[in-house]
């Protein structure tokens, strides 16, 4: 047999996850378990770059992203799941990663600036907030992974993973595979309120929601807001209930309800109910394995356990190399 090629994505622990990140990630990495030596891990460490002040929310969102993982699809048995904090090497190729890379490569990259306006109720100016793409650099590296599937506003962080490798191999020793970003092309989903779906926005339909709460949510989605009354004619492009039809639902489904809404002959009520209809055999069986899987906590610890051992070693094989090129023993 041959190696598979290594592929490696985390999901920062900084809420609870939602339709939105199981469509534009999570699906995508159950695919690739089938075709890839996959590692995907939850960047706890990474949520305290932002979320310092608040360590309680830590907790309950690892717990909660550790359950989907498992209940979207993600198998044991294909690949490693694990969580950031309890592999220490990652901080400690951080450590020496920090000590070859100049600070202005860290400042110019976009999010560090863009986050800092958008959080300006949070005092971003720190030292391990500067550092959050080294950090994201160890996290790759450390298992010399070929792939990392991520959104588009990942791909400069990405760059400067590649260059930090570059970097050490040039000054030290070939020991990184300079990491490639797999951007596939997801629809962007939108939230109740129109806008993208985002746990920030308070917009969003989180796997956990029971079905009540989920199907409450999409009844008082926004449409398309110049259709008032039932009789009013309107235009499904300017509705993102019509966006997740094109996500959720058949091609003469969606047919059907945007020619209802242009010529007012569907309801914005039934047009929600054949949505709620589709977006619920997606999350059934998500709802069927969570209720599992919180029935048995213990399986879930014995995974990410598991997981934990498996990445250790191999991020403790690299840590020896990097020790070595170093100077260090
Ligand atoms: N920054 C990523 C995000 O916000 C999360 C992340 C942390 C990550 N470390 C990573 C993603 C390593 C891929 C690889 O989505």
């Amino acid at each position: 047999m041959t190696r598979r090629d290594r592929v490696l994505s985390g999901m920062q622990a900084s809420g609870k996850l939602h339709l939105g990140n199981f469509i534009g990630a999570l699906q995508n990495w159950v695919r690739l378990q089938e075709k890839y030596d996959c590692f995907y891990f939850i960047a706890d460490w990474h949520a305290l770059t932002t979320g310092y002040a608040n360590p309680s929310a830590l907790k309950e969102s690892t717990e909660d992203i550790l359950i989907n993982f498992l209940a979207a699809g993600l198998d044991p048995d294909k690949c490693t799941i694990f969580l950031q904090s309890k592999i220490l090497q990652h901080a400690e190729l951080h450590l020496l990663l920090s000590m070859i890379t100049p600070l202005g490569w860290l400042e110019r990259v976009p999010t560090y600036k863009e986050q800092q306006q958008e959080l300006k109720d949070r005092d971003l100016s720190t030292y391990g907030f500067l550092g959050y793409p080294l950090l994201q650099t160890a996290d790759i590296i450390i298992y010399r992974a070929k792939y990392v599937p991520v959104g588009v506003d990942q791909v400069p962080h990405l760059e400067i993973s590649r260059e930090i490798a570059r970097r050490f191999n040039n000054l030290y020793k070939e020991v990184f595979p300079e990491p490639e970003a797999l951007l596939t092309e997801f629809p962007k989903v939108p939230g109740i309120d129109g806008r993208k779906m985002s746990k920030s926005y308070g917009n969003a339909i989180y796997l956990s929601d029971s079905p009540k709460v989920a199907e409450q949510k999409i009844l008082t989605m926004m449409t398309d807001p110049a259709r008032k009354r039932r009789t009013d004619k309107g235009s499904p492009e300017l509705s993102p209930v019509f966006q997740l039809h094109r996500i959720f639902s058949t091609k003469e489904e969606q047919n059907e309800v945007a020619e209802g809404c242009r010529t007012a002959g569907i309801g914005c009520i039934e047009c929600k109910k054949i949505l709620i209809k589709n977006i619920f055999r997606v999350l059934e069986p998500i709802w069927q394995k969570r209720s599992e899987l919180i029935a048995n906590p213990k399986l879930v610890i014995e995974v990410a356990e598991k997981g934990t051992d498996k990445a250790k070693k191999v991020a403790e094989e690299t840590m020896r190399v990097v020790r070595d090129a170093m100077g260090l023993r």
